[in-house]
């Protein structure tokens, strides 16, 4: 039942000739814009799809109106993510009308979803094209085909378990780079829904992984973020035995100069992960931990298997083997059945770990979770109040970790302009945070020490420190 199939290099092939052949259509569309919901997975993809229509021939389209194909890749984690995807995609149907010829297309997370498909057959009949997560790489099949026979393609498969690889990628920066280590999720985490529409855990071979990485770093890539859902699960399901820690050693030894990593689920952060961060001087100071909850009893009812005390001896553990490195977390609140006393355990936990920021979610119902099922609806007040209580102590933590860190220097990677002031230069520091600082002698691209001199909400400023 579980099993990986991986595209074959026929397969591949078949999707580059129809590449070629959408190319020399006569009256074909020329130009896409992609618009990308959710998380770092999805943005991916969208280079995924960005790569494969540039093969095709058509250009990028700033302007989404005018664009020939508009591409929805959609996220189904939360139920607003959904909402404003649909409500982004009915709204196209108006400017269709006055651009003809115009091809809107959906994919990612929500197309997979049960019922989904038939729900765009038949309430959003204009919606030309749509596939699901498994079958990314079938884009130029499935293009071509709608533009031939001038009807639509919902080509939504439940095929799931691929790995195809030698997609092509239109990386959007030249500098850092995302590099998929493996799909899917075997957790079941029991309020989530992207074990059913992501399909499981499926890891790339440490070949192609390497492969990768070694071209984007001849390419000048100088910071890489190794993608997966549970990125811990790493080679469990290879022929192979090699664990994500022994991944991350050999992705060291390539050369390139920065690693991050994306997501960690905290029951299978083992100690050998822990010391190959602390020896591996090429990751950067972060770890994204999510907790989701401060409550044992939440936390079982979440299908985490773990518990608060496990968690704490986690972070504990990572703490004295890395003094320097920055906690992030994901926290839901208000999960059905929620007590004031579960939601303060929360709140204790957030206060005891400290961390450097935190993504705070109102649970979202999703049909087909376990936790849908469960009573015990918390009240949309309660549940904002809640999580206002939880950003605002999060909000203090940061600022008193803010504060202690002026004066003190992190290594930047300088990712471009800051958005507010053209004169300063925009990155991210080791541990992730944003640091805004004078524009002096050096470029985009550049690795550059910088001393903290002061803080914002949500960012740090500083000046450049000459070696
Ligand atoms: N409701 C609210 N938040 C959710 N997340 C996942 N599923 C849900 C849901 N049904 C959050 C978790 C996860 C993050 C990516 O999204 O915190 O870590
Ligand atoms: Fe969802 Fe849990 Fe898998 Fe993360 S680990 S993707 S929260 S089921």
């Amino acid at each position: 039942m579980n099993t990986t199939i991986r595209i074959p290099e026929e397969e591949m092939a078949r999707q580059r000739e129809y590449a070629s052949m959408f190319k020399a259509l006569p009256g074909r569309p020329e130009t896409y814009h992609i618009v990308t919901y959710g998380c770092q997975m999805n943005a991916h993809d969208s280079e995924k799809l960005a790569g494969m229509l540039e093969e095709m021939g058509m250009k990028f389209c700033e302007v989404k109106e005018e664009a020939d194909l508009v591409l929805h890749n959609t996220c189904c984690v939360r139920n607003n993510a959904e909402r404003k995807a649909m409500g982004n995609v009915t709204w196209l149907k108006e400017i269709k009308a006055t651009h003809p010829g115009m091809l809107i297309g959906i994919c990612g997370c929500m197309v997979q979803e049960e019922g989904m498909a038939d729900a765009i057959l038949r309430r959003y009949p204009f919606i030309d094209i749509a596939f699901g997560t498994g079958t990314v790489y079938k884009l130029p099949e499935n293009l071509y085909k709608a533009v031939v026979s001038g009807r639509r393609n919902i080509a939504v498969s439940q095929e799931q378990n691929t790995i195809a690889e030698g997609v092509p990628i239109l990386r959007s920066s030249p500098y850092q780079a995302y590099v998929t280590v493996m799909y899917g999720c075997n957790n079941f985490c029991s309020y989530c829904i992207v074990p059913y529409v992501r399909g499981r855990e499926r890891s790339r071979t440490l070949r192609d992984i390497l492969a990768e990485v070694e071209g984007l770093q001849k390419q000048g890539v100088r910071e890489i973020m190794l993608l997966g859902q549970n990125v811990n699960s790493y080679g469990k399901d290879l022929e192979e035995h090699i664990s994500f820690a022994q991944l991350l050693h050999e992705v060291g030894k390539t050369g390139i100069e920065r690693i991050r990593f994306m997501t960690s689920h905290p029951k299978d952060l083992s100690d050998e992960l822990i010391e190959e961060i602390a020896g591996n001087k090429a990751v950067c100071r972060h770890f994204h931990l999510p907790v989701q909850s401060g409550s044992n009893r939440i936390l079982e009812q979440m299908n985490r298997r773990y518990t608060r005390e496990a968690y704490l001896d986690k972070v504990h553990r990572i703490r004295s083997a890395v003094p320097d490195i920055g906690l992030t977390t994901d926290i839901i609140v208000a999960f059905p059945g929620e007590t004031e006393e579960d939601f303060e355990d929360t709140m204790r936990l957030t206060e005891e770990v400290g961390y450097d920021s935190a993504f705070t979610f109102i649970y979202s119902p999703r049909e087909g979770t376990k936790a849908a099922l469960m009573p015990g609806r918390i009240p949309d007040d309660v549940a904002s109040e809640r999580i206002q209580r939880l950003i605002r102590l999060q909000e203090e933590k940061t600022e008193q970790f803010f504060k202690s860190l002026i004066g003190s220097c992190d290594s930047v990677l300088i990712t471009g302009n800051s958005k507010r002031d053209d004169h300063m230069f925009t990155g991210k520091s080791g541990r992730n945070i944003s640091v805004n600082f004078e524009n002096t002698d050096y470029s985009i691209g550049d690795i550059v020490n910088v001393r903290f001199t002061s803080y914002g909400k949500t960012t740090l400023r500083g000046e450049i420190i000459k070696e």
